[in-house]
């Protein structure tokens, strides 16, 4: 808009240019850029449909021509602006696009201006094309908004699947929460981008999707599974995948739930992955998940205490943990403690 005003003073040979802008929901005219105003009266300009020559011009969609604006009796920014930049010859062009109005441009000239009508085809133009600038920059305005309604949209759904996992699953109220959070933070600790963390969330809040397929015979079972419950237990990453594969928002984080079980020396599943091949943001979860299930309470088994849970996942590292992901769980154990005692 800026570039508008400046180009309608050079092109046109006008004193000074402006343009207001019509906010559609209260109606208003307000200041949006200017060229050539020696005060800086106009930026304080506010005015309803109809009101003075500039609500004028966007209410009646007409151009609006005042030979000597000092006669015109209307409006207060209207005669301050004059006053103070001793104006004579004000113009004010409707902004129409798509037919509605976004705004006027306005012009004002020192001297009496006689227009020929090249000059007023040329402001024509100039109303025309500053019209649509603002039409697309809007358009592209509600398009961001309407994503980010949509991204909230689709998380509020994630973290409502997420609650009905834990419900069905008999996890303690936050179990998936917190998960997801501890997930991230060590994320965060082992170097990953800012862009994955949100893939890590949704995988971390997602990983147990698949559990959605093993009847309640198998999950909640009260001891130990056999042989044949594990081969259908197991299927639960691969499930997972077959469900978030072709939801294309999912799939980058997709890592999680298809790769928790898999352990560092290979002797995980569904794919027997081994070390680096699999995904670090599944070789982060795995160690959240083990430390959360161990210490919670399970169908098959009393929970461990933190000790407990500490000693398995130290004794774990290298076979099935990532040495460095226990590395940097272990410094965030000590900041945490530390941080407690300060308290
Ligand atoms: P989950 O309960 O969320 O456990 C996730 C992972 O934490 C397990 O993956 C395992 O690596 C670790 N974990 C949990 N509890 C224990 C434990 O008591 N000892 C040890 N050493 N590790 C533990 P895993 O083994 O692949 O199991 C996947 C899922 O299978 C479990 O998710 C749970 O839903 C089910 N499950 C595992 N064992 C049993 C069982 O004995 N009985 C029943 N009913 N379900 C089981
Ligand atoms: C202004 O541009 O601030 C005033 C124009 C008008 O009152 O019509
Ligand atoms: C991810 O972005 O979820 C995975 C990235 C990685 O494992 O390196
Ligand atoms: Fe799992
Ligand atoms: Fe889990």
């Amino acid at each position: 808009l800026s570039l508008v005003v400046e180009q309608v003073v050079a092109q046109l040979n006008v004193d000074a240019s402006a343009i207001l802008l019509l906010n559609p929901h209260s109606q208003v005219l307000t200041y949006a850029s200017s060229s050539g105003f020696r005060s800086n009266t106009i930026q304080r300009t506010r005015l309803r449909l109809g009101e003075s020559c500039a609500g004028r011009a966007a209410y009646t969609r007409e151009l609006v021509a005042i030979p000597d604006v000092r006669l015109e009796p209307e409006g207060q920014t209207l005669r301050a602006i004059v006053t103070g930049d001793d104006f004579k010859a004000y113009y004010g062009a409707p902004l129409i696009a798509r037919g509605q109005v976004k705004g006027v441009l306005e012009i004002f000239h020192r001297t009496e201006l006689a227009p020929d009508e090249e000059w007023l085809n040329f402001l024509e133009t100039l109303a025309r094309q500053a019209a649509i600038a603002i039409d697309n920059a809007s358009l592209f305005e509600d398009l961001q908004r309407s994503n980010l309604d949509l991204v909230m949209a689709y998380d509020a759904t994630i973290e409502g699947w997420s609650r009905a996992l834990d419900l069905r699953d008999r996890e303690t109220e936050g179990h998936t929460q917190r998960v997801a959070d501890m997930t991230e933070h060590l994320a965060v600790r082992m170097g990953m981008s800012e862009a994955s963390l949100v893939h890590i969330r949704r995988g971390a809040l997602l990983h147990d999707i698949g559990k959605m397929g093993i009847p309640d015979r198998i999950l909640l079972k009260p001891t130990t599974l056999t042989e044949e419950e594990w081969v259908i237990m197991r299927r639960h990453p691969q499930l997972a995948y077959d469900m978030l594969h072709p939801i294309a928002y999912l799939r980058p984080a997709i890592d999680i739930p298809f790769c928790h079980h898999e352990k560092w020396d290979g002797t995980g599943y569904p794919n027997h992955l081994r070390g680096e091949d699999i995904p670090l943001a599944a070789r982060i979860f795995a160690l959240v998940d083990v430390w959360d299930a161990l210490r919670s309470d399970r169908p098959y088994r009393r929970p461990w205490t933190d000790e407990q849970a500490l000693e398995y996942i130290h004794n774990q590292a290298g076979k099935h943990f990532d040495p460095m992901v226990v590395k940097a769980f272990d410094e965030i154990m000590l900041f945490e403690q530390r941080n407690l005692k300060q308290k």
